[in-house]
């Protein structure tokens, strides 16, 4: 009979043996599927938007394809010349995602003949060049993702220039793009509430310069330097308006070296080395008092010292009661003795063969 071989080994012969299984059936990573009235899915390498999508699709997802150059009316057929719109609009489409797809450039109103587009999601595409419209045509977008699509290192603002600034955006995702600095408040729409910056080389912020008035943003996974020069900005922003960073409590300083990880919430004024206490410090938590782990140490000092003190008044009143002890420990001796001598006594007269009585009598 043979042996069942043990599931770790069978996993790896799943993992050994499924890939070839893939390719021997045509699939290559890239797929394209669109709902609601149809989900279809093709393991074919697209080139270009795909030609015949069904009108009434709502969304479409495409993942892995490498489409390189994003035309006038991409996704609706495209622009004949001299034609008033685009060759066949998709009117129902609200979300676009087109995910890991290569797409380098984006041309002039490269969304066009989308009229109902309310999310469009360009995540992990090699962005090189946007053209000032190639956002035209798309007055209902109110998210937008550019998750790692940006070039890392380069300011947002190169890319993007105005391209953004006509939108009527709610929510723009620019986390993992590795940027050094929050994009100047001309690039983005006033309409924007939400800046999702997580995941970049932010290291001192500067959300003042963002103009909407009811922004979130989002700063997590950013290597903050937390001294004071570098952290006011930020700090006098959320002021007592901390509803404008969510995810405050995850900040986290990776300089300098001393304050690697801590949270900047937790901060003290003092670690920040202030000159001067203010409104700016406000926020950081808890008001008042040590920190926690400060609070930890000062506690076991304090219960090390009541223990000495007890310690030191024991010794003493040992000290000062010598005599008395002597005497006690003399009449503890006595006691002893008698009490023994009073066993032995009792021993010997137990012990006396004379005093046994012969049984049986
Ligand atoms: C389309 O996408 C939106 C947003 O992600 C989602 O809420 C909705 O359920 C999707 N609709 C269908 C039919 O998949
Ligand atoms: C992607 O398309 C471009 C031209 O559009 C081509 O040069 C390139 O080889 C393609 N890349 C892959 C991985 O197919
Ligand atoms: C944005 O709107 C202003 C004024 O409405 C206009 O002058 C400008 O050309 C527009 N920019 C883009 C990129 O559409
Ligand atoms: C940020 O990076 C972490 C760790 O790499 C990852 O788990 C998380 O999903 C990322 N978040 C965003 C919004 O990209
Ligand atoms: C901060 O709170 C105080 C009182 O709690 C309030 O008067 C003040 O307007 C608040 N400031 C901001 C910027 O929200």
């Amino acid at each position: 009979m043979a042996r069942r071989p043990p599931p770790p080994l069978l996993l790896l012969l799943l993992l050994l043996f499924l890939p070839p299984l893939l390719q021997s059936r045509g699939c290559s990573p890239c797929f394209w599927f669109a709902t609601p009235d149809t989900v279809q899915c093709r393991f074919v390498e697209l080139q270009e938007p795909p030609a015949e999508l069904p009108s009434a699709v709502r969304n479409l997802t495409v993942v892995g394809a490498n489409l390189t150059v994003l035309s006038r009316a991409a996704f609706a057929g495209g622009w004949a010349p001299g034609a008033p719109s685009p060759r066949r609009p998709l009117l129902h489409l609200t979300l676009l995602a087109l995910l890991r797809s290569r797409i380098e450039a984006l041309e002039e109103a490269a969304f066009a003949g989308l009229p109902s587009l309310a999310a469009l999601d360009l995540s992990h595409n090699p962005l090189r060049r946007v053209s000032p419209g190639a956002f035209l045509f798309c007055a209902p977008l109110h998210r937008l993702s550019l998750n790692g699509a940006l070039t890392a290192g380069r300011p947002a603002e190169e890319l993007l220039g105005s391209a953004l600034a006509n939108l009527s955006l709610a929510r723009l995702e620019l986390a993992g793009n590795g940027l050094r600095a929050l994009p100047p408040g001309w690039t983005l729409p006033a309409s924007l509430q939400e800046l999702d910056a997580r995941n970049n080389s932010l290291q001192e912020p500067r959300p003042d310069g963002l103009a909407a008035p009811l922004l979130r943003l989002q700063l997590a996974g950013n290597p903050l330097t937390c001294d004071c020069p570098a952290l006011r900005p930020l700090l006098l922003w959320l002021g007592n308006a901390t509803w404008r960073a969510p995810d405050r409590r995850e900040l986290r300083c990776a300089a300098p070296p001393q304050l690697r990880d801590a949270l900047v919430l937790r901060l003290r004024p003092r670690q920040l080395k202030c000159l001067e206490e203010g409104a700016a410090w406000g926020l950081l938590e808890p008001v008042g008092g040590p920190e926690p782990k400060e609070l930890e140490t000062v506690s076991y000092v304090f219960l090390g010292i009541v223990l000495a003190l007890i310690g030191l008044v024991f010794l003493m009143v040992l000290y000062l009661n010598r005599r008395g002890i002597k005497r006690w420990l003399n009449n503890l001796r006595e006691a002893c003795r008698d009490q023994m001598e009073g066993y032995q006594y009792r021993y010997e007269h137990d012990s006396d063969p004379r005093r046994a009585s012969p049984g049986g009598l």
